[in-house]
């Protein structure tokens, strides 16, 4: 594609002299040729109006009768999504006709020559009707027609748009933007990898990278100072609609830096983002907020901020008051939180019961609840609290007439997981996030590790090449669930859209958190050997982040899932249906990689 002096590419082509949006008033009089599908066709009387589509838009073709008898035949022969070329002659449609929403509105093509290029079967749903509900996996096993329809083409653009900006921005800052092997070593990120059995010696195999993560902490190694990728990432997890098997990320890593410089860049390329993709300002800097306070008024490391409502821990009320059942959840190690939903009041009995029914599907056996009604509160549990304790909850849980508590006991993380969720339900119930808002935040301080909740094993929060923060370092041997570590997520509206962190320099913490990981010391030089060996010829002290560009599009276009956001996705169970993969292969290829398959029972 070339381009013209004022940067409009140039879309002339043998085929055509102009796409179908270019077409004006100002071209009336001139021989044109035109190439594209057939969107729509009326029969006016005698007269054939077809509407032409490409991908740029829409052009009103006329097929009369009156003026080529033949051509009037042909045209009657059309139908919907045959690709055709025409060449015809530009005309001022009359004024009654004027379509003021296209741009080529004013025009339409008297042809004079008609070429069918393809014919085509009836498509499985409508490409012309925008707004039409179209079930997901007929328009994933027709992603070409799915395309043809406009939605995703124009989130395609919103892509194409950023990913040139992050681009820019990071070659202009002097990155080096390098590209890094698909066919690696396990980059353990918390996931099952992908594996790719290698012939040339058999019976071992490649992982896909769930990062570049170690490749990107070798080139700080080998002196690169400043990387950026645009980078595939594979990772066999339970899927989402924020997550998909194969996604992309922006990822980002630099030398002789702090938190805060990161930070900073992060910040000012999604402010250009914004502004050059949706002309939004965003704020210059983000707030932050700490991995303890997020769980403990959230319930979650990603809060959506775009709305208020927020938890608090009333265990010290509960255990003074007559309630057993909830208190008995304080006897057995469980905590006690309320949410306070403003003009909550409103909701029914119904309601409640759907709510309960909703955080049943994360652990939680019930649903406490009082409603406050001209300064008193009200519901079948008030009874459990006299009155003193009453007024306690309403200071704590700062309760309002026409306001609702939600009160939920178990043990720590069932509280917060069915909050969380209940809390997201009720404000899109109650549409409580402003239209347009944008709430970015920074949560930092996580801690380095978490239990597993199969093994009950120390596993790293984020990844294990996290540095500690250095006043903790003293917890690593006695206490490593207490040490937090220097990573920051970054979220918005509730998505996160990125996580990195300041990275561990020093071969010998390095080798404790494996061993803290569990991993022995065979199973490090079998695992890391390779990267240990690399920290100890001089690391630079670097850090990092990765930006996830599924679920930033996601939320630059307002599209719901990160599907409509992938030109070729996966299904929720990881497969393309189009392709029909994951698919057999030829015995053949197995007996090649040396592959038996025996299915277990
Ligand atoms: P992390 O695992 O947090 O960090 O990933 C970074 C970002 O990638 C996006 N993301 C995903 N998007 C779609 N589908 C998925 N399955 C998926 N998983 C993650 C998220 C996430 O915030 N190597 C580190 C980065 C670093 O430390 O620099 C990493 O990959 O938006």
């Amino acid at each position: 594609m070339t381009t013209t002096k004022n940067d409009k590419p140039q879309l002339q082509t043998s085929y055509r002299t102009h796409t179908c949006n270019e077409l004006n008033k100002n071209d009336a009089g001139k021989t044109i040729t035109v190439c594209g599908w057939v969107h729509r066709r009326r029969d006016h009387g005698s007269i054939i109006f077809i509407d032409l589509r490409d991908r740029y838009g829409i052009t009103q073709l006329i097929f009369d009768p009156k003026i080529n008898k033949h051509l009037h035949i042909q045209g009657d022969m059309l139908r919907s999504e045959w690709t055709i070329k025409v060449v015809g002659k530009v005309r001022l449609r009359s004024d009654g006709m004027i379509n003021s929403k296209l741009s080529t509105g004013e025009i339409e093509i008297e042809v004079t020559e008609l070429d069918i290029l393809s014919s085509a079967k009836t498509p499985p749903f409508s490409i012309c009707d925008e707004f039409i509900d179209i079930n997901e996996d007929l328009r994933l096993t027709y992603r070409y027609l799915d395309l043809r329809r406009g939605e995703l083409l124009n989130n395609q653009l919103m892509r194409g748009k950023a990913t040139a900006i992050m681009r820019n921005f990071f070659d202009n800052k002097g990155f080096l933007n390098v590209e890094t092997p698909i066919l690696t070593k396990s980059t353990p990120e918390g996931a099952r990898d992908y594996i790719v059995p290698a012939r040339v010696a058999k019976g071992t195999f490649y992982a896909l990278p769930q990062s570049p993560q170690i490749f990107k902490q070798l080139l700080m190694i080998g002196g690169v100072d400043r990387y950026y990728q645009i980078a595939r990432c594979f990772r066999d997890e339970d899927l989402r609609a924020d997550r998909q098997p194969e996604f992309t990320q922006l990822d980002v890593e630099m030398s002789f830096i702090e938190k805060e410089d990161i930070i900073a860049i992060i910040e000012e390329l999604l402010g250009k983002i914004f502004k050059e993709c949706l002309n939004i300002d965003i704020p210059k800097h983000f707030q932050h907020m700490s991995y303890d306070e997020c769980l403990d008024k959230y319930g979650t490391d990603k809060p959506d901020l775009r709305y208020d409502l927020s938890f608090v821990r009333i265990d010290d009320i509960i255990k003074r008051s007559n309630f057993s059942i909830i208190k008995d959840q304080l006897g057995i190690g469980g905590i006690v939180k309320a949410m306070t939903i403003p003009n909550g009041g409103q909701f029914s009995r119904k309601d409640i019961d759907d709510f309960i029914n909703l955080v049943s599907k994360f652990g939680l056996q019930g649903l406490a609840w009082m409603k406050m009604t001209d300064g008193y509160l009200t519901s079948n549990i008030v009874k459990f609290f006299d009155e003193k304790l009453q007024n306690e909850l309403i200071e704590k849980t700062k309760v309002k007439d026409g306001d609702l508590i939600l009160i939920a006991a178990s043990t720590e993380s069932v509280v917060n997981q069915s909050l969380d969720h209940l809390r997201r339900h009720i404000a899109n119930k109650m549409e409580l996030a402003e239209k347009d808002k944008l709430a970015f935040l920074w949560v930092t301080d996580f801690p380095l590790f978490e239990l597993d909740s199969e093994s009950g094993m120390p596993t790293s929060t984020h990844h294990p090449f996290t540095m500690p923060m250095k006043k903790d370092l003293h917890l690593l041997d006695s206490e490593p669930l207490k040490v937090k570590s220097n990573a920051y997520d970054v979220v918005l509206n509730g998505f996160e859209i990125g996580g990195g962190s300041i990275r561990i320099h020093n071969q010998d913490v390095q080798r404790k958190i494996f061993e803290i990981l569990n991993l022995t010391g065979d199973e490090i030089e079998q695992k890391f050997g390779f990267f240990i060996r690399a920290l100890q010829f001089g690391t630079p002290p670097h850090g990092g982040i990765a930006l996830g560009i599924d679920r930033l599009i996601m939320l630059l276009t307002n599209s719901s899932s990160i599907r409509d956001v992938i030109c070729f996705p996966k299904t929720q169970k990881a497969a393309d249906i189009m392709m029909e993969c994951p698919s057999f292969v030829a015995k053949s290829q197995l007996d090649d990689l040396g592959i038996t398959i025996v299915y277990k029972k």
